[in-house]
């Protein structure tokens, strides 16, 4: 005989399930020629063991998406997928239509894709100038142009130029980071929590610039453990869960939606 333990269990299982068909409904309804397109991915470390379970997303241009979800859900397996820095064992990603699985990191910047990780994301020994310089290292001639660009939107690292990276605080080295993977000019920005460790008021400041970058056509792939911050200023949202969509709607509709505020937003919106 089932226990009632074991019956909400697998009742639970079985809406889950639901909840992973809808939202991939809801991706191949609306995916179509996406700037950014992952369809059913399926990726890990170790042989055998899948962190991806069939995971859709897609990002249009000039859109900020928001990618939500508890640790460990596979968020950070999620960026490194895109950037062939994971193997991807099935499924497609593409960039404006081209397959770009397995592409090396290399290679996707200069197809574009411009990626900020969470941690390790300056050279502390090289000053802010220099950090900027290894982000244009290929086109070093458009140095000057590009450099005014990210001063405009990080004035700090115009006036601090001269000054090593690893001097500074957390949230100014978030913007040499930024500002880095920003000098060539990308299509789209990764972001891997780029709110993490830092205060209250310089995680407001990350988001609005994020926003401001957002505004100057870049688009925005966000990975964020401020789950309400997040969808607050994204477009739209995803939530992920054991390595698949188990939602995704406007950053306004998820943070409303009773299932999304139970199951997540309840213990992530301490953080
Ligand atoms: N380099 C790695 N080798 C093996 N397993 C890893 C590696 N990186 C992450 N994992 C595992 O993959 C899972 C998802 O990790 P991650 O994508 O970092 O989650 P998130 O970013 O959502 O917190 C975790 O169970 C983690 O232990
Ligand atoms: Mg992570």
């Amino acid at each position: 005989m089932t226990s009632p333990l074991s019956k909400a269990k697998s009742q639970a299982e079985a809406e889950r399930e639901q909840d992973y068909a809808a939202a991939r409904e809801k991706h191949l309804s609306a995916a179509g020629d996406a700037l950014v397109r992952l369809d059913d991915v399926f990726a890990g470390y170790v042989p055998g063991v899948n962190i991806l379970n069939g995971c859709d997303l897609h990002c249009d241009e000039g859109e900020l998406v928001g990618i939500i979800g508890p640790n460990g859900a596979g968020k950070s397996t999620l960026l490194k997928a895109m950037l062939g820095m994971v193997d991807v064992r099935s499924g497609s990603i593409t960039l404006r239509g081209d397959d770009i699985t397995g592409a090396k990191a290399h290679q996707l910047v200069a197809k574009g894709v411009g990626f900020v990780p969470q941690t390790n994301n300056v050279f502390p020994r090289l000053t802010i100038e220099e950090n900027l310089q290894m982000g244009l290292y290929h086109e070093p001639k458009k140095f000057s142009e590009r450099f005014d660009y990210v001063a405009e939107l990080f004035p700090a690292l115009k006036t601090r130029r001269k000054q090593r990276a690893g001097s500074l605080s957390g949230g100014e080295r978030q913007m040499v980071a930024m500002g880095r993977a920003l000098m060539p000019n990308p299509s789209v920005l990764l972001l891997d929590e780029p709110s993490a460790g830092l205060s209250p008021a310089l995680q407001d400041e990350v988001f609005i610039r994020c926003r401001q970058i957002n505004a100057t056509g870049v688009s925005i792939i966000m990975v964020e453990q401020n789950a309400r911050r997040c969808l607050q200023i994204c477009d739209r949202g995803y939530v992920l869960d054991q390595g698949r969509n188990a939602y995704t709607a406007s950053g306004k509709d998820l943070m409303n939606d009773p299932k999304v505020i139970e199951l997540y937003l309840g213990t992530l919106a301490k953080a």
